[in-house]
């Protein structure tokens, strides 16, 4: 083989000792290797992918939601409002408790106008550091109101921009002595990124106020309490095989109280449960199980649901700071409870519209079953004897009861130590069928890890790398993944699933970083870790085929096979594709020397995507396109020599004849 690439370099094409595909053995590799893992960190969710611009809603904001290290005197009930009393009327507000709307959401707002003055008195959102609305765009405006004194009430509601000009207007009426929803359609006259939500009671009188609202009409897919547009697809058109979600901690949480419930975030949004979350902030469940099921059939992916182990983070009550063990444990004359909750889930997602969580499926919008096929039972705990007690009863029970559902469990937040070899531990001793390894490196330890799962015991757990990233959004972290994601394509066979973490990072209310995709209101920053992840998920293959490619020193004439040069090969079988990476890693041009006379069917029509530039190169918001794949389409010889750029990914898509 060495000899025919050396004289392949010098440009004389071999074909006598070409084998047939049915010669070389593909090996069969996971379909669903690379998918996005979701959490609510960085703002992701509430003023990010979840479509609501008014923040603060429901008047649930609570100065709890922080830490000490996040203690803001602007946290509250009122928080993102303001009270206005612009025609100089007067009254008071207040947020009180007595008859909300629902139990599950106390809080709510009493106006009690005494002189309404020239314009009525009111509140004022100001969104998550504003309300993008754009010009001729339809918003989708309600609210709960409920007269306490005097009815009917003339409220009305307006879109205001910077300056205080109207963007839009419209007038409502109560009609019932109860909460009652309300709607209306705002149609923006202008294009502006911080717009303010103003609500005005007209007329004296005491009027509560809950779940002020606004989205755009036009969320993904037109979905009713949907995601921002632009998001969802700059995740959709990364083609993700699957979706971990909600977290993360944010699933175990930093206490029992804080673990995230899946039934808490069901059903009418004024209805769900709004939590503190683990990163500090609130979040609204806005964004809950149903929506994100529901994005995951939009877009094609699997759902990979994480429920907590009956355990909390080690970490809780700010124990990492000493290194002592803070997890929590549900008592066990509670497991039973939690183990038919993870079970109910099961029903909800897949049962029929005839039981009784399937009906709240069906009630929501979807008759049909979501197909459930994993669960992911805990994250990054640590491996105590409580967390294999409550693990092992968790797994046991959806086992005997869901042999169709797959278990993903965990071992530990890195890929060596303590929790790391006792998790492993326990999953040969339950024989869980995939366990969840995280790794957050650097970039050198990617290029010298492809070799990590060469070695894994086919017969033991598969793995599912749920959260990985290099630890920066530079270029060549970028390619370091790239090169270390070659290696899973060769070991797809144990490695079943990968997802790159965090996914979304508010601009300013970023938490932990890199992340995948930054934003803002109105904008959309790709970094080169995006890029990659997107290159391999749009060209992904089912079989796995060794020794097609090798690199060479072109000064030095010799074969170089250390890791900071990485290939691989695999072939689709649904499009009959057989598709090459090639990953330079270094600041020197190599040669890659492929071999593809041992395929058949394959035409000379290749697709080629090419990621490359300064290995310090990033993008920006400035600069969003300074780093992305050029694609054109080449003629490939069944042998030929590739020249690989410096820092480069390189994606050859050789078609079938
Ligand atoms: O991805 C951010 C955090 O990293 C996740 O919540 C946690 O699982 C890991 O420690």
């Amino acid at each position: 083989m060495k000899t025919n690439l050396i004289i392949l370099m010098l440009g004389i094409t071999l074909s006598a000792n070409a084998q047939s595909e049915k010669g070389i053995h593909g090996k069969k590799i996971s379909p669903d290797l690379v998918g996005i893992f979701f959490e609510d960190i960085n703002y992701s969710a509430d003023g990010g992918l979840y479509g609501e611009l008014v923040q603060n809603r429901s008047f649930e904001y609570s100065p709890s939601d922080r830490d000490n290290w996040h203690k803001n005197a602007n946290w509250h009930s009122f928080t993102a409002w303001e009270y206005i009393t612009e025609g100089f009327g007067y009254g008071n507000i207040s947020i009180e408790t007595q008859a909300p709307l629902h139990k599950s959401n106390p809080h709510y707002l009493v106006i009690d106008v005494q002189d309404t003055g020239k314009n009525g008195i009111g509140i004022k959102n100001s969104g998550y550091d504003g309300i993008p609305i754009k010009a001729g765009e339809r918003y989708d405006f309600s609210i709960f109101l409920h007269p306490l004194s005097g009815n009917p009430f003339p409220v009305q509601v307006k879109l205001i921009g910077k300056k205080g000009q109207l963007l839009s207007e419209t007038d409502l009426t109560t009609d019932s002595n109860d909460w009652k929803k309300y709607t209306a359609t705002l149609t923006a006259s202008q294009t502006e990124d911080s717009a303010k939500l103003v609500v005005l009671v007209k007329a004296t009188g005491k009027i509560a106020l809950d779940m002020v609202s606004l989205f755009p009409s036009a969320t993904f897919k037109n979905r009713q309490n949907g995601l921002r547009a632009d998001l969802a697809q700059t995740l959709a058109d990364l083609k993700p095989k699957f979706i971990r979600f909600p977290g993360g901690c944010v699933v175990h949480g930093d206490g029992l109280a804080n673990m995230y419930r899946w039934k808490y975030t069901i059903g009418p949004v004024e209805q769900r449960v709004t939590q503190r979350s683990l990163w500090n902030y609130s979040q609204s469940a806005g964004l809950g199980y149903f929506e994100y099921f529901q994005f995951c059939e939009d877009i094609g992916a699997k759902p990979l649901p994480v429920v907590a182990a009956a355990v909390s983070c080690q970490n809780s009550g700010g124990t990492w700071r000493n290194g002592s063990n803070g997890q929590k444990v549900i008592p066990q004359n509670e497991m039973a409870d939690y183990i038919q909750e993870i079970l109910d889930l099961i029903e909800w997602a897949n049962g029929p519209e005839t039981s009784v969580w399937g009906a709240k499926r069906a009630e929501a919008g979807h008759p049909k079953p979501f197909n459930l096929e994993y669960i992911g039972v805990g994250n990054e705990d640590k491996i105590t004897p409580e967390f294999e007690n409550r693990f092992k009863q968790i797994f046991e029970a959806v086992k005997a009861k869901h042999p169709e559902i797959t278990i993903v469990g965990t071992v530990g937040p890195s890929p060596k130590g303590e929790d790391y070899e006792n998790g492993w531990k326990l999953a040969n001793k339950l024989n869980i069928p995939v366990v969840d390894e995280h790794f957050y490196e650097k970039a050198p330890w990617f290029i010298a890890n492809q070799k990590r799962y060469d070695s894994y015991d086919r017969s033991a757990s598969k793995v599912y790398i749920g959260e990985y990233a290099s630890k920066s959004n530079s270029l060549f972290d970028a390619i370091a993944e790239a090169a270390f994601m070659t290696s899973l394509e060769r070991n797809g066979d144990v490695v079943k699933f990968a997802s790159y973490a965090p996914l979304l990072a508010k601009v300013g209310y970023t938490q932990w970083s890199p992340d995948m995709i930054y934003f803002n209101n109105t904008h959309i920053c790709r970094t080169p870790n995006y890029y990659v992840q997107q290159l391999f998920s749009l060209n992904n293959g089912d079989f796995y085929y060794d020794n097609i490619v090798l690199f060479y020193d072109k000064e030095k004439k010799s074969q170089v096979s250390d890791s900071t040069l990485a290939s691989s090969c695999v072939r689709d079988s649904k499009t009959g594709d057989v598709i090459i990476k090639l990953v330079n890693t270094t600041a020197k041009v190599y040669t890659a020397a492929i071999d593809l006379s041992k395929f058949n069917g394959i035409s000379k029509n290749a697709v080629k995507y090419t990621l490359t530039g300064s290995p310090r190169d990033r993008n920006t918001f400035d600069e969003p396109d300074n780093i992305h794949p050029e694609t054109a389409t080449i003629k490939l010889n069944q042998t030929s020599n590739y020249e690989l750029a410096p820092c480069s990914l390189t994606i050859f898509r050789i078609k079938k004849r």
